[in-house]
């Protein structure tokens, strides 16, 4: 069944890049000249996405506004002829309809949050894509995801995975691997494990921000069982799915960039300037200057 819908959790509080996201929601930080949350949507409209769903919360209403016509805005461009501008706008726009809103009236954590989505989602398999982390590369992350996932015949569930030095596996969601699949990028996941004890990890393959679930996921969502930090974690969910669906891992290609961290959006900023024709050769040039210093 095609991945049609795709689900964006923002309603998280950003608390790793405060003081930037005490009034303004961290899915509109800037990388270049874009908001974080647009670079996702545009992912996912590479990857076939056609629904867009996003779980929001308090604060976070400029979400909405990102993605709506400003009126005020297109007449004063057109006004000045500003074709260029106007062309802009209007490619970032989604189609009427194919947006929708719900909200996490707490923060919950992240399956919670997927679960706020399961009225808007229905009975179909569907995305999850974390804004925070962006996948440098063409095609896009989700869009090599659906590629693989296409070649599988069951009902199955794809996570996009990527190796991690061992002595950082205890930072993040960490995946078991199983017999691989004949297409080599992919292979079956044989276990999750959420930030595993340093020596006691299944892999070094890294459970990262992007997941083609089956609906089935609701299900055990709606127990509301609290993981790791009290919060309802996602990663728990699919250990639970995986006692009766499938799991596949997905290598994908690209450059993981984790701008939810201080350190991860400088370094998004650079890598995404210096992928643009544009901008690349000033920003080297300055950048020389602070090298000299
Ligand atoms: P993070 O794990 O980065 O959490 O969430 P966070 O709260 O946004 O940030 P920190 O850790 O406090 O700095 C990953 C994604 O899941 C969403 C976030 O908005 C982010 O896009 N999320 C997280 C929710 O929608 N709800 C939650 O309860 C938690």
């Amino acid at each position: 069944m095609k991945i049609r819908k795709a689900v964006f959790p923002v309603a998280g509080l950003g608390t790793r890049v405060l003081p930037a996201t005490k009034a303004m929601p961290k899915e509109m930080l800037t990388i270049v000249d874009k908001p974080l949350i647009q670079y996702v949507v545009d992912e996912a409209k590479e990857a076939g996405i056609e629904h867009f769903v996003f779980v929001t919360g308090r604060n976070k209403g400029v979400i909405e506004d990102h993605f709506d016509r400003m009126f005020e805005l297109d007449t004063t461009l057109a006004a000045r002829g500003k074709e260029a501008e106007i062309e802009l706008l209007a490619r970032d726009q989604p189609e009427a309809g194919a947006v929708s809103f719900t909200r996490q009236q707490a923060p919950h954590g992240l399956g919670h949050a997927v679960w706020c989505a399961r009225d808007i989602v229905g009975d179909e398999p569907f995305a999850v894509v974390l804004p925070d982390e962006l996948v440098l590369n063409r095609p896009g992350c989700l869009a090599q995801m659906v590629e693989a996932y296409n070649h599988l015949r069951d009902k199955a569930n794809v996570i996009a995975v990527q190796e991690v030095p061992a002595h950082q596996t205890h930072q993040y969601g960490i995946c078991g691997v199983g017999k691989r699949h004949a297409r080599g990028n992919m292979f079956e996941v044989t276990s999750m494990v959420e930030k595993p004890p340093k020596g006691t990890a299944p892999s070094n393959f890294s459970i990262t921000g992007r997941y083609i679930l089956q609906p089935e996921i609701f299900k055990i969502l709606e127990k509301h069982e609290r993981g790791a930090g009290g919060e309802i974690q996602l990663t728990d969910a699919m250990i639970g799915l995986a006692k009766s669906q499938s799991f596949y891992g997905v290598e994908f290609e690209g450059e993981r960039h984790d701008c939810g961290s201080k350190a991860g959006f400088l370094r998004a900023n650079i890598a995404y300037g210096m992928a643009r024709p544009d901008l690349r050769d000033g920003l080297i040039a300055e950048m020389k200057k602070y090298f000299e210093k």
